[in-house]
């Protein structure tokens, strides 16, 4: 197969066509659903689907529904021909890139809401925003029907929330989780961190290295959720290019933020840089 031969359509029927020929014909499909500006963070997730199955679909779309300011819409980086062309060159079979209208037709009206998990920490601070996540890939996953999907673990409650919706829906489709992909300096891939000033950029690792001193001290001990969180506001607090949004210790399936530290813990950031929102996260296990 030449790297040519990538499908690519708007319609939502013609998507669900290829993938119901393919799986038909005995392959496995799996899923990258992006919002395109596709950086190395996307093709981590995309050459992990290639590994995974024998077909692999990767959707574009700039999901209206998610974003709670609309400047935030508004400035979203979009390179639609250079996101094709890397598509192409990892060899993904089929790229979909419905129209908002073909995806929110007037008159459509249903939401799905996984209650609970979508209103703490990213949920608080963008009201709505979940809702327009859950709703947007439930709808893309009955379009392309995958084997798998796959998801990054630099969103870490957009993927716990998805796997809740997943279970509780009975979708048949399993779930993967890829590591955060960083810079060299730690700083975690983004569409938004082509958007930071010079300034921004060099003070943004901030945020990956506070995650990883408090990670290494609950390693070597630390007990205490409070103290922990302290010293992560801290060392944060410290960077005056960045105004923390929030910092939390939290249970990494039930996002409850924890009384001892103990089990699979879960540090969730949010910061401003200027009007860029960054988030970041670490998740480890403790006995
Ligand atoms: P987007 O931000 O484009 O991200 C698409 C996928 O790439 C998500 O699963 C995200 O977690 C993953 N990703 C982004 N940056 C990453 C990084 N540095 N390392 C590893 N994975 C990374 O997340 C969305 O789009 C949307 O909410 C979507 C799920 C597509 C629904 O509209």
């Amino acid at each position: 197969m030449t790297s040519s031969s990538m499908s690519r359509t708007s319609s939502p029927a013609r998507m669900r066509s290829l993938v119901r020929g393919w799986r038909g014909g005995g392959r496995r499909v799996a899923f990258v659903p992006t919002m395109g500006a596709l950086h190395e963070g996307h093709l981590s997730l995309i050459r992990r689907a290639r590994r995974r199955a024998d077909r692999v679909a990767v959707s574009i779309f700039v999901n209206p529904r998610q974003f709670d300011r609309a400047e935030d819409l508004e400035r979203y980086p979009r390179d639609l021909g250079r996101d094709l062309r890397l598509c192409r060159l990892e060899k993904v079979d089929a790229c979909f890139t419905p129209a908002a209208g073909a995806l929110y037709p007037p008159g459509h009206r249903t939401e799905v809401r996984v209650t609970g998990l979508e209103s703490v920490w990213e949920g608080a601070s963008r009201p709505g925003h979940f809702a327009g996540v859950t709703l947007v890939v439930l709808k893309l996953l009955h379009i392309v029907e995958p084997d798998l999907v796959l998801l990054g673990q630099k969103d870490a409650q957009q993927a716990v929330i998805l796997e809740r919706m997943i279970r509780d829906l009975d979708l048949p489709v399993r779930v993967l989780r890829a590591p955060v992909v960083r810079e060299p300096d730690g700083l975690a891939m983004s569409s938004r961190n082509v958007r930071l000033t010079e300034v921004q950029r060099r003070a943004a690792p901030v945020l990956h290295r506070a995650l990883v001193r408090a990670r290494r001290a609950a390693r070597e001990g630390e007990r205490s959720p409070a103290r922990l969180l302290k010293r992560i506001r801290r060392e944060i607090e410290a960077e005056p290019a960045v105004r923390l949004d929030y910092a939390a210790v939290v249970d990494a399936d039930t996002l409850e933020p924890l009384r001892r530290m103990e089990g699979r813990v879960l540090i969730p950031v949010a910061a401003f840089l200027g009007r860029v929102r960054l988030i970041d996260n670490v998740q480890f296990r403790l006995p």
